[in-house]
């Protein structure tokens, strides 16, 4: 077997150098074909279009039996099954709806045994008995409520794996600058969490007074996730809009996005733990190009005060009293998920796209390098984020172009990912041995985050065997594209 595979691995090589897509052994029967330009996947990663026509996919999580659950926001959950050709050629065998509720938009958890379906609506946490060999849901009851605000509506649920039965429910702000998340007891742009063992029956939790606040001061940080070896919990949070700093506007590069820590669920307090973050009155700098007062001891991912009159807090105040950012992203991408592989060595973030910087950033999916349980690059780096599935023109976002939001991995490690915007799933796998190629992000607000993707030369193999079809496929897709939708999404800014 092995002479057979070598003189394909060594052609694959040469294709690669030469910068043509790459040529795969089998046919894949169901390939598709977005309607607008091929994404640009990273070296040593291969994707695939699983699915189109769903309706605004967000959070999506594996069932026991390996099939897909998708929350369609203001729509249910459906259930989709997979023909699996190995590597990333999967198709969509069946669509079966498994909860019809409107009021669902984001996110969705499930069971370590995989008998237990929850789901989030603005308002409420809801869960189901489920029964993934014969599909079957039953029994909704209403676990937590009392999370209604206008603007940032989605609550993002993680079930602990190292702490049974805590159930962490992600809550932000009613508008760009909240004054209610200075009051702890309003329960905005908090993580809380809440211990469904010790629920009684027909019993609900209220989500401003009851369970354990992990955090506040988190304006909207809708990806969540407990990091696999120790137990450390990471959000990534989407900052502000339209920010102005000694009277200056700086919105185009600043506030950048953040990864925070907030220590663990198992009792034992970690930096981070029930803390502060800032928000609104401290954020994080990601840009230092023409930064007003820019003084000598803030650097990228320290946080600012805005410096106006009536600011509660100077600089000096946001970096002694509140908690800084593990990391720093580029101002405006807006991660909405975050998931770690088996090992906790990378963790997964998609980048939903800007909508308040001139020239739109984001519209990716990256990762990031973990050792230890925490990034490998330090609070102040601007090279943390490794891009591996980007679109090849930003000039055409929103409209011409994927809008990663939910993220799930499977048991071989593949990676799925939810597009709202498109009504799309992409499938994607690293290849065996492959490194992680560099950052191409550099510089604080640089707009060149697809480069390193792009150089490598690779294309998205759309159709095996046929290196002509990326080309057209890559034409035909800004000719035939028809309506992105993105605009018209409620949620779209989270
Ligand atoms: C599915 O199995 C469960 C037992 O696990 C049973 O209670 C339920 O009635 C079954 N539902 C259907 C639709 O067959
Ligand atoms: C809902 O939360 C508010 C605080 O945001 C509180 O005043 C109110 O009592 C809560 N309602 C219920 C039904 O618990
Ligand atoms: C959750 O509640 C159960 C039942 O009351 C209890 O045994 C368990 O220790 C609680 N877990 C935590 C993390 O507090
Ligand atoms: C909680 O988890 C941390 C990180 O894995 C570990 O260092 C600590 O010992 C654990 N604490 C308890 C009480 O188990
Ligand atoms: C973690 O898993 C990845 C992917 O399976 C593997 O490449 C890497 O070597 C593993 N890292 C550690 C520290 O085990
Ligand atoms: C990042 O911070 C470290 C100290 O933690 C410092 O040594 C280094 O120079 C900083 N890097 C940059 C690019 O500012
Ligand atoms: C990128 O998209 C913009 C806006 O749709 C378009 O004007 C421009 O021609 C595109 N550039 C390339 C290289 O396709």
């Amino acid at each position: 077997m092995l002479q057979h595979i070598r003189p394909v691995a060594v052609a694959t090589s040469l294709l690669v150098l030469l910068g043509v897509g790459i040529e795969a052994q089998q046919p894949c029967a169901s390939v598709l074909t977005p309607s607008y330009a091929a994404p640009v996947v990273a070296a040593g990663f291969s994707t695939q279009l699983v699915t189109q026509k769903l309706f605004k996919p967000r959070g999506i999580i594996f069932d026991k039996e390996g099939a897909l659950l998708v929350v369609q926001a203001k729509s249910g959950i459906t259930r989709l099954t997979f023909s699996d050709g190995g590597g990333t050629c999967l198709g969509v065998t069946k669509s079966t709806t498994l909860v019809q509720n409107s009021a669902l938009n984001h996110g969705i958890e499930i069971s370590e045994d995989g008998k237990t379906l929850y789901a989030s609506s603005s308002n409420e946490v809801f869960s189901w008995a489920y029964d993934s060999a014969n599909v079957s849901v039953s029994n909704q009851r209403t676990l937590i409520r009392n999370m209604t605000n206008s603007d940032h509506v989605t609550r993002t649920l993680l079930l602990s794996r190292k702490v049974p039965g805590m159930m962490l429910v992600s809550r932000g702000s009613g508008e760009n600058i909240d004054m209610l998340a200075t009051n702890e007891e309003s329960g905005i742009s908090q993580i809380r969490a809440f211990n469904l063992t010790a629920l009684q029956d027909g019993q609900v939790y209220d989500y401003p007074s009851q369970g354990v606040r992990l955090g506040w001061g988190l304006r909207n940080s809708v990806g969540v996730a407990e990091h696999p070896v120790t137990g450390g919990i990471y959000s990534v949070e989407n900052s502000a809009d339209q920010i102005r700093r000694s009277e200056v506007d700086i919105h185009q590069d600043n506030p950048g996005e953040e990864l925070n820590f907030h220590g663990y669920l198992n009792g034992t307090s970690g930096k981070g733990d029930n803390g502060n973050y800032g928000y609104p009155d401290c954020f994080a700098l990601w840009s230092t190009k023409d930064f007003p007062d820019l003084g000598r001891t803030i650097q990228v991912g320290s946080q600012f005060s805005l410096n106006t009159r009536g600011s509660n807090v100077d600089d000096a105040g946001c970096a002694n009293d509140y908690i800084a950012p593990r990391l720093t992203f580029q101002a405006h991408t807006a991660p909405l998920d975050i998931k770690f592989n088996a090992n906790g060595s990378l963790a997964y973030v998609t980048f939903h796209g800007s909508w308040n910087r001139d020239q739109p950033a984001g519209y990716k999916l990256s990762v990031i390098s973990f050792k230890d349980g925490e990034p490998t690059e330090p609070s102040n780096s601007t090279t943390a984020v490794i891009d591996i599935l980007t679109n090849p023109n930003l000039s055409a976002c929103p409209n011409g172009c994927f809008r990663p939001v939910g993220l799930a991995l499977d048991s071989q490690g593949r990676i799925f990912m939810s597009s709202d915007s498109t009504g799309e799933i992409y499938v994607l796998q690293q290849q065996a041995g492959a490194t992680l190629p560099a950052s191409g992000t550099g510089t604080g607000g640089g707009g060149s985050a697809t480069s390193s993707a792009a150089a490598a030369g690779l294309s998205v193999p759309w159709r095996s065997g046929d290196g002509y079809t990326l080309l057209v496929a890559g034409l035909l897709g800004v000719v035939s594209f028809v309506l992105g939708g993105g605009s018209l999404f409620a949620v779209s800014r989270a």
